[in-house]
């Protein structure tokens, strides 16, 4: 077991009707001018932006807006909000969104707070100073932006989609409201289930650390979400459910199911970014697609926790060799999304790489990480190729 830090300053305000509480909660944190952050415009249809704004007019708290958020955030649209903001004199932000509207919200909030080009912290050429505070509304549980530390931009030159972490950027506040997630279209919630259990996952698979009690924490976890995604996929108006998987995705990455082990293996997420960045696909069902084959490609070097992970999480008998078991509850986590719809590889996810592209994404991915990465088994260029091309 390791040392740790574990630091989540965020405000968690959680239950039905909580986003009439938000011109309280950006007073309490200092904001005077805000610039309210969103996405594609699912904020506008299901009413939530005009019932945020009035509830800012009634309390006199000057707001401006910012929609178009995409997902795969772009840094143009960044850039676009640091200059706007600038202008305007704005002093907190709000991000009324999923992870997207956030890690944009959290770039111009990096933006404002540094001098220069904000890419170079995505880039990993300077540690950001500081951050504006931003306080969030969440409308999809998922990437579990809404307590992390990091966001996910990409830079529409080269289609480069990078991650920057560091606790400036961990929100104020983080106004959850299972209710407003029903509006998600069944794909989505369904990725954002796979998202929350790969957080934990990547915290899971690894060989160094590990501590009972977060192993007990990380399995309840994937134990409640695989369950609530089931439900959900055949009663997506179900609260309890849409709440628990709420919460569940903002403990998922809140470092939670990480502490005292060596740090997680993330080699999942940086396959999948490269997906994300050339082929613009759903950070969820990339995740999906990739997944079976990294563990088969890498359970051999952690088969201790990929055995522990058949039996305590997806009810793998154990009987058989380790190896066996290890198999077996990868095939479970496969049938798992098969069930609940997300694709098993890259041809299922609807992506078709020529070789000259897997050589690419395997490249890049291998630039991005500074050349070799993984702690459930170290992988360089080569073997990301060779998950690629299992993938395929
Ligand atoms: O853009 P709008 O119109 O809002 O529509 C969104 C979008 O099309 C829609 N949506 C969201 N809430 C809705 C809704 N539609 C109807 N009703 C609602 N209540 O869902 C789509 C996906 O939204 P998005 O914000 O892109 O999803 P998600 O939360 O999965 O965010 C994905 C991004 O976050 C990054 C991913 O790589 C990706 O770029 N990640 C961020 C992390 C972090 N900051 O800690 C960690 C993650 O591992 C991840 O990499
Ligand atoms: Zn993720």
């Amino acid at each position: 077991m390791f040392g740790f830090r574990y630091f989540t300053p965020t405000k968690v305000v959680f239950g039905k009707e909580t986003e009439y509480q938000v011109a309280d909660l950006i007073r309490e944190f200092g904001g005077t001018k805000v610039l309210i952050h969103y996405g594609g415009g699912s904020v506008i249809r299901s009413g939530l932006l005009s019932r945020v704004t009035k509830v800012l007019d009634e309390a006199g708290i000057a707001y401006i807006t910012l929609g178009g958020a995409v997902p795969n955030p772009h840094l143009t649209l960044v850039y676009e909000g640091i200059e706007l903001c600038r202008k305007e004199g704005v002093d907190f932000l709000l991000a009324v969104g999923g992870g997207s509207a956030i890690d944009s919200a959290k770039a111009i909030g990096y933006g404002l707070a540094n001098e220069g080009d904000v890419w170079d912290f995505y880039d990993y050429k300077r540690k950001a100073k500081g951050c504006m505070p931003l306080g969030v509304i969440l409308t999809i549980a998922a990437t579990g932006s809404e307590m992390s530390d990091s966001s996910v931009i990409t830079k529409e030159e080269g289609w480069v989609k990078r991650g920057y972490s560091s606790d400036y950027s961990r929100p104020k506040f983080a106004i959850l409201n299972p209710e407003l997630t029903m509006t998600l279209p069944d794909y989505q919630t369904a990725c954002g289930c796979t998202d929350i259990m790969m957080h934990t996952m990547e915290r899971y698979f690894t060989n160094g650390g590990n501590m009972e009690i977060t192993d007990a924490l990380a399995e309840g976890l994937l134990r409640t979400v695989k369950e609530q995604a089931k439900i959900l996929a055949k009663d997506p108006n179900n609260y309890n459910a849409r709440a628990e998987v709420m919460w569940a995705g903002s403990l998922a990455h809140n470092g939670l199911t990480g502490c005292g082990n060596d740090g997680g293996d993330w080699m999942t997420h940086k396959l999948e970014h490269e997906l994300g960045g050339l082929y613009d696909v759903a950070h969820g069902a990339g995740l999906a697609a990739i997944w079976g084959s990294w563990a088969r490609y890498v359970y051999k070097n952690c088969l201790p926790r990929f055995k522990r992970f058949a039996i305590n999480v997806m009810g793998v008998a154990n009987e058989g060799t380790d190896e066996e078991i290890a198999l077996r509850g990868i095939e479970a986590v496969e049938d798992f999304y098969r069930e609940i719809k997300m694709p098993t590889n890259l041809r299922e996810l609807g992506v078709k790489a020529t070789e000259e592209d897997l050589v690419l994404m395997a490249h890049k991915c291998a630039v991005g990480v500074g050349g070799e990465m993984g702690l459930a088994r170290k992988l360089n260029e080569q073997d990301m190729l060779a998950i690629y091309r299992m993938s395929m």
